[in-house]
């Protein structure tokens, strides 16, 4: 960690909404790793709470939420089907506010997301996608076991440029 900050890591309830939607417009415009880009995100505060009350209830879909000073810096979460045959699948998403790379707050979060995972009955795959150039989150996910797929060719476009998108998985 270069530099120590205090950060709350906690299950995000209804109420963050708003502050969640902030961070990942926020965010869509500060990288270009993600797959919202700075068109931003086209769900309304009462459309999150919904999901965000759905999700705290759910059994194989959760979002973290990282707090600093009260400000909602970065979100972690699994998404899951209700399907039985693929329940068992969790995809994970994570992003941090760009001032907060780097901190070692990316490594603690999906530290934070495994163990809810596998404290499930109902997990044992987890899978997730990242731009192959993406070398910092590929770093993260192989250090904490995830492995790669398959290599998807032009898997996401960035502007003109066709990029190629990993598939990676952990069994959990
Ligand atoms: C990816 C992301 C979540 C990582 O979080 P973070 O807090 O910056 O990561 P950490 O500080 O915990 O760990 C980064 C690790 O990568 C290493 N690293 C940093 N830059 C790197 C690079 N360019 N290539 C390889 N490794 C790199 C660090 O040395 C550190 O290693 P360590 O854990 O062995 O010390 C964060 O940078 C982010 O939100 N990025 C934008 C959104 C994004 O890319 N999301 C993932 C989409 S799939």
């Amino acid at each position: 960690m270069n530099e120590a900050v205090d950060c709350i890591l906690r299950e995000a309830i209804p109420s963050d909404a708003e502050a969640i939607l902030e961070l990942l417009n926020e965010t869509a415009i500060q990288t270009d790793f993600m797959t919202l880009g700075p068109e931003g995100i086209h769900l309304s505060v009462e459309e999150e709470m919904k999901q965000l009350d759905l999700i705290y209830d759910s059994l194989n879909n959760v979002v973290f939420v990282a707090s600093v000073n009260d400000k909602i810096i970065g979100v972690a979460s699994i998404n899951a089907s209700t399907e039985p045959k693929v329940a068992h699948i969790g995809e994970v998403g994570i992003v941090l506010n760009e001032n907060y790379w780097g901190m070692g707050l990316g490594s603690l979060m999906m530290e934070e997301l495994l163990l809810w995972a596998e404290d499930t009955d109902i997990l044992s795959r987890l899978e997730l996608k990242v731009q192959e150039r993406n070398s910092r989150a590929r770093y993260l996910y192989e250090k904490l076991g995830f492995k790669l797929e398959a290599v998807m060719e032009r898997g996401v476009k960035d502007g003109e440029k066709l990029l190629n998108v990993c598939l990676m998985s952990k069994l959990i």
